[in-house]
């Protein structure tokens, strides 16, 4: 088996409706996988699928190197799930939904009771291991869910916006619990609609839209890829700019860059980046010269010196703006960049879409 799971045009149709397009996705084993998209994405579908609780109407899959439809049972063995809606017993406690877990499972006895302390005090809940699930909390339950979808000792583990809702300590130890996982050889499914989480937590993210993938790729290359795709955008010649600088006495250059500023497009704007530079000898001087450069939209100074700029997103500009700088004398303490983060990924990703695609 060479990935943890692989699918092959995984199709979904509730009636007319395609719910889940032909998905070609592979998950490496003992990674952690982040599943984003908008709400009626068909993530749930498609884990549902996954997971053997719905066939596919086409397409099939292999999770832990089973295929889903002809061997649900090898696959059921090899997976845990936390749904999105937590499913366990009100009327029993917190042991006894995760020891009927293990009963489904078939597990033995004592490896059972083992198991189970060992859980709950991984997620600290063995305090309340014999109070009514009903009568527990949130994050209480939740904790009880991840109990009971371990016990078995799962290869993968399907986690359905497992933090929603929990305050930001019990998310942390969940954040924490899934690198323990991660790190002990589970291999982990993570749909979410928290960006920092993905961020933090996955080795890969991929998007979906509408039922198709729109984006797959390591967390940091889809945010390298936002920048790449502004930098073809670019329509300043930003190196043009400074072999004039070079050329021209700085009145006459503040005068004709003031009149090029006028005439830059609605998108490079849009397209800004920010980056924040301390200048220790901040003047005036220093400040009607950035505000005039053309790639420059917007200045904004502090009294420590720290000046923030919007400036247009293209691969030399970071580097005029700091030469400008340096070449009016100007002395730089710090600098630093404001890079493009999942969330805008993610918003890029899926306005395409609405857009009719591209
Ligand atoms: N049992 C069902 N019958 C009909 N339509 C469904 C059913 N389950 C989900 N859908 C539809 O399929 C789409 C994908 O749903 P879902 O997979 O739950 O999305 P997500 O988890 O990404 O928010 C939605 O438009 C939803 O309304
Ligand atoms: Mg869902």
């Amino acid at each position: 088996m060479k990935y943890a799971i692989e699918t092959f045009d995984l199709t979904k149709r509730y009636g007319d409706f395609l719910a889940v397009d032909a998905l070609n996705l592979r998950i490496d084993k003992n990674s952690i996988f982040g599943f984003l998209g908008p709400n009626g994405a068909g993530k749930t579908t498609t884990i549902k699928m996954l997971t053997c609780l719905i066939p596919p109407t086409s397409g099939t899959a292999e999770v832990a190197g089973y295929d889903i439809k002809k061997s649900p049972n090898e696959v059921r063995q090899k997976i845990g799930m936390v749904p999105q809606l937590v499913s366990l017993y009100g009327d029993l406690t917190a042991r006894e939904n995760a020891e009927l877990c293990a009963d489904y499972y078939g597990m033995p006895s004592e490896l059972k009771e083992s198991r189970i302390d060992e859980l709950m005090e991984l997620v600290d809940i063995k305090y309340a291991e014999n109070k009514f699930v009903k009568q527990m909390s949130g994050g209480q339950k939740q904790k009880v869910s991840v109990v009971a979808s371990l016990v078995h000792q799962p290869e993968i583990l399907f986690l359905d916006e497992p933090t929603i809702g929990l305050d930001p300590t019990t998310k942390s130890v969940l954040w924490d619990l899934i690198e323990e996982l991660n790190e002990n050889g589970h291999t982990i499914i993570l749909c979410s609609h928290d960006m920092y989480e993905v961020d933090l937590l996955c080795d890969h993210v991929g998007i979906i839209d509408q039922g198709l993938l729109a984006a797959f790729d390591t967390p940091q290359g889809l945010k390298d890829d936002i920048l790449g795709d502004q930098k073809q955008t670019d329509d300043l010649n930003i190196s043009e700019i400074m072999t004039e600088m070079e050329e021209k006495s700085e009145a006459d250059l503040l005068s004709s860059f003031h009149d090029l500023k006028g005439s830059i497009l609605e998108d490079e704007i849009s397209n800004a980046r920010e980056i924040s530079i301390m200048i220790s000898n901040l003047d005036d001087d220093m400040m009607q010269i950035l505000e005039s450069l053309p790639f420059v939209f917007e200045v904004t100074p502090h009294p420590s010196g720290r000046v923030v700029m919007n400036i247009s997103n293209s691969e030399d500009a970071v580097t005029a703006v700091i030469s400008v700088i340096i070449k009016n004398n100007g002395n730089i303490t710090s600098i630093s960049t404001q890079d493009p983060s999942l969330e805008d990924v993610f918003m890029k990703v899926t306005a395409k879409k609405e857009m009719g695609g591209e």
